[in-house]
């Protein structure tokens, strides 16, 4: 980390349970501004229970969560929203009964007015939902559908992006497309911390990377170091 660096988003000794069971085990993790930050780790490690734990759709224990400095660990969901923390949640979770462009509209409910020029800028950035404004979400491709779970998160004008697996169910072509889309935003300053069991995909556009292994971080580094580390791959990534 350079000296330079402020802190977005930090994780300070969080225990989480469902009942008994203790999942999230004194986790620290810390984004920084600016930052893209990867979150590895195996089936049912708690990944997503630490974005949940970020969006306070679960309680920890102990521990803090701190947002741009000031403690939200007692907030409520819309709170944190308000605040500038945005979800693309797994699965992507559309509203696919309803059309694009009212998908979109529903990730600027935050916002009293959202603006046709926040469309416009999203349709800007995914040419593919301009053309396919007034389809049903539910009758789009899985690209397109991540597309539109992307954007919506984006409607918000979000100063953390927390994305939950965003190749899972993708080809491997949209895997990388999903990612270029990533790298692009975070190109554009866009802060952000991507849950992913493709390790290779996300440390190859992450600055840093966390590994969790039933519910500890268990390896934190530069992401390049991460990506080159032999041991840690057999050991944790399974490649
Ligand atoms: N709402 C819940 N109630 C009880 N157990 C849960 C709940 N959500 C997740 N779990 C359990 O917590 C563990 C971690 O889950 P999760 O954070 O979803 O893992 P990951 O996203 O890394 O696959 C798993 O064993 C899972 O079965
Ligand atoms: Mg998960």
């Amino acid at each position: 980390m350079n000296s330079g660096d402020k802190p977005l988003l930090q994780l300070h000794g969080i225990n989480t349970y469902y009942g008994q069971m203790h999942v999230l085990q004194d986790v620290e993790l810390q984004v920084n501004q600016g930052e893209l930050v990867a979150l590895l780790g195996g089936n049912a490690c708690g990944k997503s229970t630490t974005l949940k734990t970020i969006l306070g759709l679960v309680t920890p224990k102990t521990g803090q969560v701190v947002f741009d400095g000031i403690d939200v660990t007692g907030l409520k969901p819309a709170q944190r929203i308000r605040g500038g923390i945005a979800v693309v949640p797994e699965n992507r979770r559309l509203f696919g009964a309803m059309s694009v462009v009212e998908n979109l509209k529903m990730g600027a409910y935050t916002q009293k007015n959202p603006s046709d020029t926040d469309l416009e800028v999203m349709y800007d950035l995914f040419p593919k939902l301009a053309e396919r404004r007034n389809q049903l979400a539910g009758t789009l491709s899985g690209g397109e559908q991540q597309m539109v779970a992307v954007a919506r998160a984006l409607m918000a004008k979000p100063r953390l992006l927390l994305m939950d697996e965003p190749s899972m169910g993708l080809s491997p072509k949209l895997v990388e497309q999903s990612f270029d889309l990533i790298a692009d935003l975070h190109a554009r300053g866009v802060s952000m911390l991507v849950v992913e069991q493709n390790a290779n995909m996300a440390l190859s556009v992450a600055d840093r990377g966390y590994v969790l292994q039933t519910g500890r971080v268990v390896l934190t580094g530069p992401a390049a170091d991460l990506a080159n580390d032999e041991e840690l791959r057999r050991a944790y990534l399974g490649r």
